[in-house]
């Protein structure tokens, strides 16, 4: 349906005329009718992203939440409207202030700062912070978009700006590779690609956690105008089961069988336009037989409770670390303190939802843009699905905006292919944030129960720790990161008694899986929690109790493995120490908490770093690897390995990840990327490096292929009897500190990381900024609730994400203790910058109001309540 008359309005300067269907947005007409994609639908319809921004008649609107009938007779302008001179301003400062990561926000605030400028030349840092309150960045944790906005008003004045660092060495704040068009949003993700022909897709989902499907009735979704196909389980042609490690998550539930959350997929519609296909999947009739839920874990261990997946008992792993006589030695200790631990599920709100497009191919293969964290794992499972074989189906990722570990399993790219294959024509599916939420893996929710002993001198003597995860319907990665969490267990601390046992269990509840830390967060807000106490039992403050405790050189790790290199902790400690007591004795409420956390899966998995630098006729060198970018800037300092190896330009690499090789390396997890696809170009740039040597040009070496396949295969599995053990290849090492100001507001953090060494100071800057917005989230505002498995809200305010008026100041601070394995000596940052953050700010909030909080998010804190964000109570 249409409105009655088109509607006239200016679009960037340009008289244009439509005529939307009743109901349309603003948003959705000027993407999907005039092709405008610096507009992103994060959240669309909520308006709580602020991806979605434009100004109508000078004034900023988020065009999510605004009629497309409004529209008339008004100047509606976007990023692309702007003049050249200012985006240029634009995109420059952005990149010159390292404020673009995976990008997705950047081009709704870059228009917002244009309009708090216009009004306000000369801003301050919190005057932005307030200004940009509707947006929501899930990556940079503001820090370097403040810098960005600061610098844009600068340029607007007049002011000279830095521009860009074009030079890749190593140690060098290389500029982000494609960050000026990711600022300007010209960089397309998978949902601004189109295609001629394309049809589109949508899926629906069960709105019960746990039913029998009795019927599935498609022929009202199949007759709806528009429609070209409809997919239910019957039209699977291949395996229509699959997963990561267990293929226990079926693409669609088919008749007779039981839905086990609420993001179980039963049809998929593929129609004209987007619109008409989410009508079509609203008509799909399914007919339930609803049954009881298993929602807890505990119930879910009874005996003769329901087994939720059919593929698998409800006990998905057990994990076992035993070292010493933990008993003997708690019950000799001079302090033992105990207590239980709660965290909480929670979302990983990248701001780009789930899209994927596949497209038959005139050679007859299919071609399908993904955003997943492993494309090759992607392929592998799009191919069984379909019953092809895998070189039928040509992978190709587009850089996402965020990831966080949520995009490892698969999410609709089976049923986007299935579409394709089924119609022959190109067929794209994007999530609403809904579906997203619905959908994809969480933070696992994990009680925690510890007990730990120390000496008279706060030298700690045994753990024992028991653990139990919701992993929710399907296995994931869950058995792996309660796997992690009992590794982890013992934090960076020298444990010579070690009885720990970790769980992962099956419910109703959406699934749980990756999430940045990987359980390591969770042990450590419980270790750190008893390494605090334990302080104030032996007389000594947290700093010191830490240092005592601290791994060294051929100390030994939770896992029994012994650190031989690259054990950086101590330095870390001693980085924070002078800021510490100054706050403290400044009279400020204070905390503290150190982490570790592992690069590289370890636990007995064979690890690949994969590399092909190929010389193009055009003087360019195309770099391959099988790791994903998701805006942590893995792409940014491959480049800066292979220019350090070869002094070319870093201008000359051009950053690609397809299966045009086969450079499967697995998921982008476990902080790895760096560490294993760093050594794979290191090592393939020698190869060409030497070819230079020889006074060949690049032009003399157009075509040439330079290969590198690092396998690391000497980990060993958790609890393996083997003389040596080593679960990881490499540790970073963090300590954090949180001050808070004398209303009980966090006010500032100072983080000190050993990465081994530093790439690019910028992007690894940005990550532990990130990482600590993400971490104070954790702490003290985020949590997807759920009633009887559906999620209580959907609403990206009532999850809980912080705002930029809610971030305190951080100083990072980076340490390098070179890593023998890792390239250059660089180690992984992704995820450690929000492992220790929630202890550190438990640790403040005790010494602030002298409540001992064992649950997250504290939001019974003044913290937590200063906060703008995060008020919903169920
Ligand atoms: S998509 Fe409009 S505010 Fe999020
Ligand atoms: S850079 Fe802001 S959401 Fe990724």
């Amino acid at each position: 349906m249409t409105t009655e008359r088109p509607l006239e309005f200016t679009l960037n300067g340009r008289p244009v005329v439509a005529t939307p269907r009743a109901g349309e947005s603003l948003l959705e007409m000027l993407r999907e009718r005039f092709g405008v994609t610096s507009i992103k639908d994060g959240c669309a319809p909520q308006g709580q992203c602020g991806c979605c921004l434009v100004l109508i008649d000078g004034q900023a609107k988020v065009s999510c939440v605004v009629p497309a009938a409004a529209a008339h007779g008004r100047e509606i302008l976007t990023l692309e409207g702007l003049e050249a001179a200012e985006r240029d301003l634009f995109a420059r400062a952005f990149v010159a202030a390292a404020g673009v990561q995976c990008g997705f926000c950047i081009p709704g605030i870059a228009l917002r700062a244009k309009y708090l400028l216009d009004g306000n030349p000369n801003p301050t840092r919190r005057q932005i912070a307030r200004a940009i309150d509707v947006h929501l960045c899930r990556c940079t944790g503001y820090v370097k978009i403040i810098d960005a906005i600061e610098l844009m008003a600068r340029g607007r004045r007049g002011e000279p700006i830095p521009e860009p660092v074009k030079d890749g060495r190593l140690g060098r704040p290389l500029a982000r590779y494609e960050a000026v068009k990711l600022a300007l949003g010209e960089r397309p993700y998978v949902n601004d690609l189109a295609r001629p022909g394309m049809l589109h897709g949508a899926v629906a989902l069960s709105p019960h956690a746990r039913a029998r499907v009795v019927r599935v009735d498609v022929s009202r979704a199949r007759a709806h105008p528009g429609v070209v196909a409809v997919a239910t389980a019957a039209d699977v042609p291949g395996e229509r089961w699959y997963g990561l490690i267990h293929q226990d998550w079926p693409g669609f539930v088919a008749e007779g069988e039981e839905v086990r959350c609420v993001g179980d997929v039963l049809a998929a519609v593929a129609a004209v336009d987007r619109h008409t296909a989410r009508e079509a999947a609203a008509l799909v009739n399914v007919e339930y037989e609803p049954l009881p839920p298993v929602l807890e874990p505990l119930d879910a261990l009874q005996e003769g409770a329901p087994q939720v997946n059919p593929t698998h008992p409800n006990q998905l792993s057990h994990s076992v670390i035993r070292r010493g006589d933990a008993d003997s030695a708690l019950a000799s200790s001079a302090h033992v303190v105990s207590g239980t631990w709660q965290t909480q599920r929670v979302e990983h709100l990248y701001l780009e939802p789930e899209s994927a497009l596949a497209e038959p191919t005139p050679d007859g293969r299919l071609h399908l843009y993904t955003q997943g964290q492993g494309i090759f794992d992607d392929r592998r499972q799009v191919a069984a699905f379909l019953n092809l074989p895998e070189d039928r189906v040509f992978v190709e990722l587009v850089p996402n905006g965020g990831a966080f570990g949520g995009k490892e399993d698969m999410s609709i790219q089976a049923h986007t292919a299935l579409l394709a294959q089924m119609t022959g024509r190109p067929v794209k599916l994007t999530l609403s944030r809904e579906e997203s939420v619905r959908l994809h893996p969480k933070r696992h929710p994990i009680t925690l129960h510890y007990t730990v002993g120390c000496d008279a001198e706060g030298r700690l003597t045994a753990v024992r720790a028991r653990m139990i995860g919701d992993s929710g319907a399907y296995a994931s990665v869950g058995g792996k990161v309660l796997e992690r969490a009992a590794g982890h267990s013992c934090g960076p601390y020298r444990v010579p008694n070690v009885d720990v046992e970790s769980k992962a269990v099956y419910t109703n509840n959406p699934p749980s899986g990756a999430m940045r830390g990987f359980g390591a967060n969770q042990a450590h807000f419980a270790i750190e929690g008893c390494l605090d106490l334990l302080a104030r039992k032996v007389g000594i403050d947290g700093w010191e109790i830490r240092w005592r405790n601290a791994l060294e050189v051929g100390d030994v790790f939770a896992t029994g493995q012994v650190l031989e290199k690259s054990v950086g902790i101590k330095k870390t400690l001693a980085a924070v120490r002078d800021r510490y007591y100054e706050a403290k004795q400044q009279g400020r409420a204070v905390g503290i908490a150190c982490s570790i956390k592992n690069s590289g899966i370890g636990n007995g998995a064979d690890e690949w770093g994969r590399a092909r630098l190929v010389v193009e006729a055009d003087g360019t060198v195309a770099l391959y690897n099988g790791y994903t970018e998701m805006g942590q800037g893995l792409l940014t300092v491959l480049v800066q390995f292979a220019v350090e190896v070869t002094g070319l330009p870093a201008a000359v690499f051009r950053p690609r990840v397809d299966s045009t090789y086969q450079l499967a390396c697995g998921q982008t997890t476990g902080s790895r990327a760096t560490l294993f696809g760093g050594r794979a170009v290191v090592s393939a740039a020698q190869k060409l490096k030497a070819d230079l040597d020889k006074g060949l040009s690049l032009a003399d070496l157009a075509g040439r292929v330079y290969a590198a396949d690092v396998l690391v295969n000497d980990t060993t599995p958790l609890g393996a009897p083997v003389p040596r053990i080593k679960t990881h290849t490499a540790f970073g090492y963090a300590t954090q500190v949180c001050v808070l100001d004398g209303k009980g507001r966090v006010d500032r953090f100072i983080a000190a990381h050993d990465v081994g060494r530093v790439v690019n100071p910028a992007l690894c800057q940005g990550q532990i900024e990130g990482a600590i917005h993400m971490g104070l989230g954790y702490a003290l505002t985020e949590e997807l609730p759920c009633v009887n498995g559906m999620p209580a809200t959907f609403a990206l305010r009532e999850l809980g994400v912080l705002r930029a008026r809610d971030m305190p100041a951080i100083e990072v601070i980076l340490v390098e203790d070179p890593e023998p394995e890792g390239p250059f000596g660089a180690k992984g940052v992704g995820e450690i910058g929000l492992v220790p953050t929630a202890a550190a700010v438990a640790g403040a909030l005790e010494a602030f109001d002298g409540v001992r909080r064992y649950a997250l998010p504290m939001r019974d804190s003044a913290a937590a309540r200063a906060m703008s964000v995060g008020r919903r109570q169920l």
